[in-house]
């Protein structure tokens, strides 16, 4: 990942979406990672990204927040897009924690993680400032026994990992359609669902939220009805 293209854009109130587009001659067919910063009291990075990207994604951090000024860096599941770089960060940021499931730090980051993490139980909440984030668990949603999400309840945010991953390198910060199509279209080449029993059920519990935003992990982030969106991705997973 030389000279990755990163770049960092407000798409409402004080939510950034952080987004690196890896071109078909990286990976085929393209593919992006995208980190989500939430500027409060306390900062949250949702995803802390590869640990390749560190450089770029602090980077873009420090040209809207000070990053040693961050508080946690949040992800759903343990892989290397998700927490690669969540030491590099916790050395950067003195204060810094890792926000995660409390399987994730049963079985992980209680061993991962340079600090001891926040473990977070199930529609547990927590207070940044402005902003109050609440953790769902959703294991095995798309993947990962550990997998959960966190919905911050004043903007209907949902930041919600692999959920809606979106092929291609290139995506704009924030749509208002596609999301779904793009995703399926993904999935038929590479399922990356555990399809076990509570799939439905759990998309069904985060649709009842009423999402306006779908921070998405893959692509661009969605504005607009986030629950019929789920519904639509339920449906197709388990109709
Ligand atoms: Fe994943
Ligand atoms: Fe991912």
């Amino acid at each position: 990942m030389s000279a990755p293209a990163t770049r960092i854009d407000n798409i409402g109130g004080s939510l950034y979406r952080i987004h690196t587009p890896l071109p078909p001659a990286v990976l085929p067919g393209g593919f992006s990672f995208n980190q989500y910063l939430l500027v409060d009291d306390s900062p949250l990075l949702f995803h802390a990204g590869p640990r390749g990207l560190f450089e770029a994604v602090a980077a873009a951090i420090a040209t809207v927040m000070p990053l040693e000024k961050l508080r946690y860096v949040a992800f759903c599941h343990v892989e290397a897009d998700e927490c690669g770089a969540l030491n590099d960060f916790l050395a950067a940021a003195p204060e810094a924690q890792a926000l995660c499931s409390q399987v994730a730090a049963m079985t992980s980051m209680n061993d991962l993680a340079d600090r001891p993490p926040r473990a977070l139980a199930d529609g547990e909440v927590l207070e940044l400032g402005a902003h109050r984030v609440q953790w769902l668990d959703a294991p095995h949603v798309p993947h990962g026994w550990e997998n959960g999400f966190l919905f911050e309840q004043t903007t209907r945010t949902l930041f919600c990992g692999d959920l809606f991953t979106q092929p291609g390198a290139e995506h704009p910060p924030l749509v208002e359609g596609g999301i779904f199509e793009a995703s399926e279209a993904m999935r038929a080449a590479m399922d990356y669902y555990a399809h076990g029993a509570n799939t439905r059920p759990l998309l069904e519990r985060l649709a009842a939220l009423a999402p306006q935003t779908l921070a998405c992990m893959h692509g661009s982030a969605f504005r607009g009805d986030g629950g019929a969106e789920l519904q639509r991705l339920a449906a197709a997973l388990t109709g």
